[in-house]
Parts: C-alpha cells; sequence; structure tokens
C-alpha cells in the first residue's frame, strides 16, 4: 500500500472517530435540552442507539461532501473547512432545533439556519443536504427522546421537521442570487410568512383543530425569524473563524475606506483611476460569465496595489512632464515597472486578502513582455535582446479572475491612452488583445472557455463606450451664454 494511500485512511478514520465524538455529545446535549433535565445517562442504550444514528447519517453527509468537493465548483475552500464549517453548523442547527421544539414547539425548528449558513458560506447545495441530515438527526433525537412510541406527539415533530426542511429549501433559493445582508433580512422574513400557509397545511394531517393549525403556522413563522437572528449574529463570527470570505465580506472590503486603496488612491491617483475603471470592466465580465461579480471587483481594485511603492514611474501617475525612466537605462526600467505585480501579492498576503486578489496581483501580466523598452531596446540593439529580461515574472493567469484582469487591464490602458474611433475599431482591437494573449499561451491555464471569451469580448465592446461618453465642455459651455 502506498504511503499516500496510507495517510488518506488513517486521515479518514481520524475524522470519523472525531465524528463519531461530536455525534454523541451532540445526542447527549440534545436530549438533555429536549427533556429540560441534566440527568439523562441512565438512558444510556438509548444514547448509544441515537449516537450511533446520528453518526451513519453525518457519515452520508461526509460521503457526499468528498464527492462534491471533487467538482471545480467546490476548489475555492479546503476540504477540512469545508468539512468544519458545515459540521459545526449542523451541530449548532440540531441542538437549537431541539431548544426551539422543546421551549416554542415542533413547528419552530429553525432549520433554515443551517441551509442558508451552509449555502452562504459554501454551497447551496451542499446547504441544502446539511439541512436534510440536520432535520433527520432533530427527526430521530426528540421523538426517541419523549415519548417514541405514541404517535400523537411523534407526528408534530416529524411534521414540524418536515415544514422547517422546507423552508430552509426555499430560504436556500434566496441566496441563489446575491444578496445585501439587507435584502436577505428582509427576503428571509417575506419567506417566513409565506410558509404559514404551508405549515398550516401540513398540520392537518393530523389535526382539525384550528387553534393548533394557527399555532403552528405562527410558531413556523417564528422559527425562520429566529434561524435569520441567528445568521445575521454568527455570519461574521464564521467569516473570521474560518476565514471565508462571503459576498457580504467582499462588499466591505471593496469600499474606499479600505487601508490600501485609501493609500493607492493617495499615492497614485492615476492608477487608482485605472484600477477603478479595471474594476468596473471586471465587474461586468464576471456577471456575464456567471462567476463572482465581487471578487472580480475587488481583484479589479488591488491587481495594481503594488504601483503604490514606486508610483512615479508608471505614466499615469507622472505629474509636470517628469519621467524618471529618462535618467534610466531600460533594463532598469523594466525591472522597477514588472516589480509592481510581485511587490503587490507581498502587500495583499501581508494585509490577509483572499487567494484570488493576491493572484490577481501577480499573474494580471502573466510572462509577457514590457513592450515599449522591449521594442525600445530592440531597435537600438539591432534584434539582439534577451527577451526574459523584459518580461513579467509570471506566472500566468491560473484563475478565470487573473485572467479578466489580464484582458481589462490591457483593454482599459489601450483604449484611456486612444480612444477607439467606431464600434468596428473597437471590437477589433478587443478581439486582437484576446487572440494575441491564447497565441502567446497566457489563458492556457486560467479556465477560461472559447464562449467565455467571447462573452467577455462582448461584454467589454459593450461596456466601453458607455464609460468613455463624451463629457459637456463647461468653458465651451459658459461662453456660449
Ligand atoms: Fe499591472
Ligand atoms: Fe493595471
Amino acid at each position: 500500500m502506498s504511503q499516500e494511500k496510507k495517510q488518506a485512511i488513517l486521515r479518514t478514520t481520524g475524522i470519523m472517530c472525531g465524528l463519531f465524538v461530536i455525534c454523541v455529545l451532540t445526542v447527549v446535549l440534545g436530549m438533555m435540552i429536549t427533556l429540560r433535565q441534566w440527568n439523562i445517562f441512565d438512558e444510556y442504550v438509548k444514547i448509544a442507539a441515537l449516537s450511533v444514528t446520528v453518526f451513519i447519517l453525518f457519515a452520508v453527509f461526509y460521503v457526499y461532501l468528498n464527492y462534491s468537493s471533487n467538482s471545480r465548483s467546490l476548489e475555492s475552500m479546503s476540504r477540512m473547512k469545508l468539512l468544519a464549517v458545515s459540521y459545526v453548523s449542523m451541530v449548532i442547527g440540531i441542538l437549537l432545533s431541539c431548544a426551539a421544539g422543546a421551549y416554542l414547539g415542533w413547528y419552530a425548528v429553525p432549520l433554515a439556519f443551517v441551509s442558508l449558513i451552509v449555502g452562504i458560506l459554501v454551497r447551496v447545495r451542499v446547504g441544502v443536504m446539511a439541512t436534510v441530515i440536520t432535520g433527520m438527526s432533530v427527526m430521530i433525537i426528540s421523538p426517541a427522546t419523549e415519548l417514541a412510541s405514541d404517535a400523537a406527539t411523534v407526528m408534530p415533530v416529524v411534521l414540524g421537521c418536515f415544514t422547517g426542511m422546507v423552508s430552509g429549501f426555499v430560504m436556500a433559493f434566496l441566496i441563489r442570487r446575491r444578496y445585501s445582508r439587507f435584502k436577505l433580512t428582509w427576503g428571509a422574513i417575506i419567506v417566513s410568512l409565506a410558509m404559514m400557509p404551508f405549515s398550516a397545511l401540513i398540520s392537518l394531517l393530523y389535526t382539525l383543530d384550528a387553534s393548533t393549525v394557527l399555532r403552528n403556522a405562527i410558531m413556523t413563522a417564528i422559527g425562520n425569524m429566529l434561524a435569520v437572528a441567528v445568521i445575521t449574529a454568527t455570519l461574521p463570527l464564521y467569516e473570521r473563524v474560518f476565514n471565508v470570505w462571503t459576498d457580504f465580506r467582499l462588499q466591505e472590503l471593496i469600499t474606499l475606506r479600505q487601508p490600501l486603496l485609501k493609500k493607492l488612491n493617495e499615492d497614485a491617483p492615476g492608477t487608482f483611476s485605472h484600477s477603478m475603471a479595471v474594476a468596473n470592466l471586471a465587474e461586468s465580465c464576471a456577471v456575464a460569465i456567471g462567476i463572482n461579480p465581487y471578487m472580480a471587483r475587488a481583484c479589479g481594485y488591488f491587481h495594481d496595489i503594488g504601483k503604490s511603492k514606486n508610483p512615479q514611474f508608471f505614466i499615469e501617475n507622472q505629474k509636470d512632464g517628469y519621467n524618471p525612466h529618462d535618467e534610466l537605462i531600460p533594463e532598469v526600467s523594466v525591472s522597477m515597472i514588472t516589480r509592481h505585480t510581485t511587490a503587490g501579492y507581498e502587500m495583499l498576503k501581508a494585509a490577509h486578502m483572499p487567494e484570488e486578489i493576491c493572484k490577481a496581483a501577480i499573474e494580471h501580466h502573466g510572462d509577457s513582455p514590457v513592450s515599449y523598452f522591449y521594442m525600445k531596446v530592440k531597435s537600438i540593439t539591432e534584434g539582439e535582446v534577451d527577451d526574459k529580461e523584459f518580461c513579467y515574472e509570471g506566472p500566468c493567469p491560473t484563475t478565470k479572475y487573473s485572467a479578466i484582469i489580464m484582458i481589462c487591464d490591457i483593454c482599459e490602458a489601450m483604449f484611456r491612452a486612444k480612444p477607439p474611433e467606431d464600434m468596428q475599431a473597437l471590437e477589433k482591437s478587443v478581439d486582437g488583445v484576446i487572440k494575441s494573449r491564447l497565441t502567446e499561451g497566457q489563458l492556457d491555464d486560467c479556465g477560461l472557455t472559447m464562449h467565455d471569451l467571447k462573452l467577455i469580448k462582448q461584454t467589454i465592446c459593450r461596456a466601453i463606450p458607455a464609460s468613455m461618453h463624451k463629457r459637456i465642455d463647461y468653458d465651451k459651455a459658459k461662453e456660449r451664454r
């Protein structure tokens, strides 16, 4: 057996043992909460049976997660983090549901907490699966604890948990589209109210008592609102503890109060304005190809942050006609320019920025040459030039975000220097940029498809004319008056 296989078996055994301990603790705590008493240990057979059952459910989720984490969509989060976020949420979900069930009623189980929190932090479909496992665990723990043989007790628990699970699925659809914290809260409140008739309908399966049906409907709404309240309170904690970059956290990152952006604005205003324009283009491209627009915007904002170390070496920040490159040999000029990618990467790493943003900073020029100086030296030395000395260190883009920034960066700088004359010229230029990067092999490892590139081209061609619309000449307007 290979060393790698042995390690994998050891790791899985370790995880399973840990999971079993977690299941025993969850069952014990769940039983204590449901029965509202501490002394439950004489029920050790029940504790053992429930622990094994919940463990089997948790193990099923582990297999599901293992299978899902092989797919590309879950690559951005490490497997251990995926497991930790999901299992912590499921345990909290079970205990919260036991507490809500015991003190408010089984229709108030806040199972939507699990679908929303796992949906926001991991993926919606993982959130839905986690909700099913949590709901089933609550269904097993609670009636078995209270009175297993009495159908009148079991029915409200099972149907209450079922209603809670359906609420969770509906809420999971809420976060399929990107929401602000405010909209998420309001959306969840509307879903809570909308679930009331469903809850009433489900209650009719075991009772015709109008007051019980009404009470169950109200409890469903309360349970869902409780779920949203717990999410609002715990989400910032989750974000910090597990270092997850949710849309909410990314939105906070792209405000101009962020210290690195503030510094860029003060020290390199030209680069700052270029970065804003690249970010706008990148966000539109991200929407077009279906990746996170907040992440794309953040990558645009920070891609040239390394330029704030020596802003005067970049043309967009030069004032009064002074150009320090006039006093330097081309090799030194090139090293001053190319340094901004690695410097930016180090600055962003030190500021604990998301990996995608750090990568966009170091990868957005790939290993392409600094054309101006390369051509200048080539013309002086009649073609005897070592290409590598005039190239960025790379690597070439390894994420869709880095590739988008690479394309938007060139287009923005190109059209800022020389606005396109008409739509045809614009399309030809954007096409040329993308084709040249493709032939150079810069886009080989970024994961963009030809269809993505087509959408990116269309988006840039639509966005550039809008960003370069003609301004009113105020001086002329005053003269006319
Ligand atoms: Fe750059
Ligand atoms: Fe740039």
